[in-house]
């Protein structure tokens, strides 16, 4: 079997509704931070599956964990049977979260499902019939979830969202442009309480606002510090609860365990995905008790909280606090960072780099002078790049930023691989290496 026959194969029998591609990409092994295709060629993975594989692909422990898991109970499900490995995952979950309170916390499957409970929990707990987001907001693919996403891929499906109001993200690059980040901050919180809040919105139809540290979908805009803090005040007026999804932040990426940290903040909720299962299908939303109790049976499913997936979340916690990866993911975040900038320097396409820890943005622009999104060029880029052994994706509003979310394990000559292959990646693809009709089969985000 070849690259060629395995996509075939793929475009004959998987259905294009659960597809997001930009390149023919496919792998059949992975080891460390890279994956390898049936041609055995090795690409270095700097999406991590869409920030799944935190800890890489070859964790020995966590395999362990789940192997050993599966041997002794391969199912009790949480909805009818109470199980050892659910109750110490949900106690090491609730001991990393801050605030005075009694917390509690929900099992799923995907960020989608986990922000769906929130869609459901937050009317029902608090009377109120909104819950404010953000536009640029990927919340997932849910009804509810849907409807909170302020994402253009999203928004273009849900037809009514009338209960989910969305908010500007501080935009910095531009918006925010010839202004300090704290006072455009302020700027944005102003909006919300003297814009929003008087012209077109109750707050007290708010139950509450969601919203991303860093937005990530969004384009990789860290939201600034005076931000959340605001946000946070905002909430406690009006009775809101501060709610954070963390999907595809969280456990460690940023630097800290939560991307929420650095700001100080005391979230209410928070909505956790991707990286906590490991390559597992789990979700979690824990909170504070009060509203994580608020009806029995609203949002369950069969295999919630399989002792399997919650003994490797278990072991990942384990070896992320227990080997200081978050401070491995802040250093390499600050080494891709400053190479990125050097590549900036000297590549006028390059007109932002952002991001926190081991999520960076590095937004594509026509020239400097107009910052029009390159949309066409990160097309390009990100198809260069798998021809050149690296998996990257883009994203943002006008699909320009190329993303990078790498295993938190990568190390500094993988990072400096990664830059010196996108900037081969953007020459190549500005001098016309990338046919247009190379790109003919992968709308990405469209
Ligand atoms: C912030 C955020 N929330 C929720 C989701 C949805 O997660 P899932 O694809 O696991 O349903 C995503 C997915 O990208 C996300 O980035």
């Amino acid at each position: 079997m070849n690259n060629n026959v395995l996509y075939e194969l793929d475009s004959r029998y998987i259905s294009d509704v659960l597809k997001l591609r930009f390149t023919p990409a496919n792998a059949v092994m992975a080891e460390d931070v890279y994956l390898y295709d049936i041609e055995e060629k090795k690409y270095l993975d700097m999406s991590a599956g869409w920030a799944v594989m935190n800890l890489g692909y070859s964790n020995k422990t966590v395999a362990e964990a789940i192997k050993k898991q599966i041997e002794t109970l391969s199912f009790a499900g949480v909805i009818s049977c109470v199980s050892k490995e659910s109750i110490e995952l949900a106690q090491k979950i609730c001991g990393l979260l801050p605030g005075d309170f009694e917390k509690k916390v929900w099992y799923g499957h995907s960020g989608s499902d986990a922000n769906e409970f929130v869609a459901k929990m937050i009317p029902y707990a608090t009377g109120r019939p909104a819950i404010l987001t953000f536009e640029g907001s990927y919340h997932g693919q849910t009804l509810g979830a849907y409807a909170m996403s302020g994402h253009p891929s999203l928004t273009a499906f849900a037809k009514d969202s009338s209960a989910n109001p969305k908010l500007p993200y501080p935009d910095y690059y531009r918006d925010g442009a010839g202004m300090t980040p704290e006072e455009y901050d302020i700027k944005c919180l102003d909006y919300i309480e003297n814009g929003f809040f008087k012209d077109k919105f109750d707050p007290y139809k708010v139950g509450a606002i969601v919203v991303e540290a860093v937005q990530s979908d969004g384009g990789d805009i860290p939201a600034g510090n005076t931000f959340l803090r605001g946000l946070e005040k905002i909430c406690r007026k009006y009775g809101m609860y501060l709610i954070f999804d963390e999907v595809k932040i969280g456990m460690g990426r940023t630097g800290d365990m939560f991307g929420f940290e650095e700001s100080g903040v005391i979230p209410d909720v928070v909505i956790i995905g991707k990286s906590i299962g490991a390559g597992l299908p789990l979700s979690i939303v824990a909170g504070r008790s009060e509203i994580m109790d608020c009806a029995t049976g609203l949002h369950l499913f069969t295999t919630s909280g399989s002792p399997v997936v919650c003994a490797g979340a278990s072991a990942m916690i384990d070896e992320l606090t227990g080997n200081n990866i978050p401070e491995n993911a802040r250093n390499m975040g600050t080494c891709l960072k400053t190479e990125l900038n050097r590549l900036k320097e000297r590549c006028s396409y390059i007109g932002d780099v952002r991001g926190r820890g081991l999520l960076i943005g590095t937004e594509l622009i026509n020239n400097p002078k107009d910052r029009i999104p390159a949309t066409e060029l990160a097309a390009k880029v990100v198809y260069r790049a798998y021809e050149l052994g690296m998996i990257c994706y883009y994203t943002g509003p006008a699909s320009n930023v190329i993303e990078f979310t790498p295993p938190l394990i990568l190390n500094e000559k993988q990072a400096y691989d990664a830059v010196s292959i996108l900037e081969q990646a953007i020459n190549d693809a500005v001098m016309g290496k990338v046919p247009d009709d190379k790109l003919k089969n992968f709308s990405g985000w469209a």
